[in-house]
């Protein structure tokens, strides 16, 4: 009895069901992720009147540097389409650097990658991961994103492109895969 009734419910309610079914992988359909790569340049500063990567707090008593446990940096550096001071702008690369390693050698990045160039002015890329401060190719997570990266997943890499001591200025290249939903 119970089992007739079960598949006489069955009988009634599948079709809708496979509707549903049909429905949900439609929609699917029209949100395709879609994979972006870009490359781009961080104009870094540590010091002089451009200064745009600064350590805000630190353990008292301690030096604080990018090697010392504890040291938060803040960061709002000009992110270039090419690797030129001069080269055209395409958004900031802002957030915070905490040397979270007691040996000093990983900082945790928390970097928001906030576009004003025309194509994906107003989005934003969210990059969160540990960094290994003494290697050439450094990688963290994309975790993020908003506007035409919503739903954003996927991974950056950093790699020092140029480095002047003497000016405390460098320039990173910050290459980015990421997925996220064709808006
Ligand atoms: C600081 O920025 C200004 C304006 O962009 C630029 O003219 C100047 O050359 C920069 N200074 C240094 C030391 O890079
Ligand atoms: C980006 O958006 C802002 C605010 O809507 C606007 O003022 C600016 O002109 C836009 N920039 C580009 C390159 O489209
Ligand atoms: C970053 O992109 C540049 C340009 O395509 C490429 O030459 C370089 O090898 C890339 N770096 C990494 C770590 O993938």
């Amino acid at each position: 009895m119970a089992f007739n009734l079960t598949s006489k419910l069955t009988q009634r309610f599948l079709p809708p069901l496979l509707l549903l079914v049909f429905t949900i992988s439609l929609a699917e359909a029209n949100t395709i992720l879609k994979e972006t790569r870009l490359v781009l340049y961080f104009q870094d500063f540590t010091a002089g009147p451009n200064i745009s990567n600064i350590a805000v707090a630190g353990i008292a008593g301690k030096e604080w540097s990018f090697t010392q446990f504890g040291t938060i940096y803040v960061t709002d550096d000009a992110m270039t389409q090419g690797p030129k001071l001069t080269s055209p702008v395409v958004g900031r690369a802002q957030g915070i650097k905490v040397a979270s390693a007691l040996n000093g050698r990983n900082t945790l990045v928390l970097v928001s990658l906030v576009f004003t160039n025309l194509k994906y002015n107003g989005s934003t890329l969210e990059l969160q991961g540990n960094s290994k401060n003494f290697e050439p190719v450094r990688e963290v997570a994309v975790v993020a994103g908003t506007g035409k990266f919503r739903f954003a997943r996927g991974y950056a890499t950093f790699e020092t492109f140029f480095l002047d001591p003497a000016t405390s200025y460098a320039v990173i290249r910050c290459n980015v895969t990421v997925q996220h939903y064709h808006l």
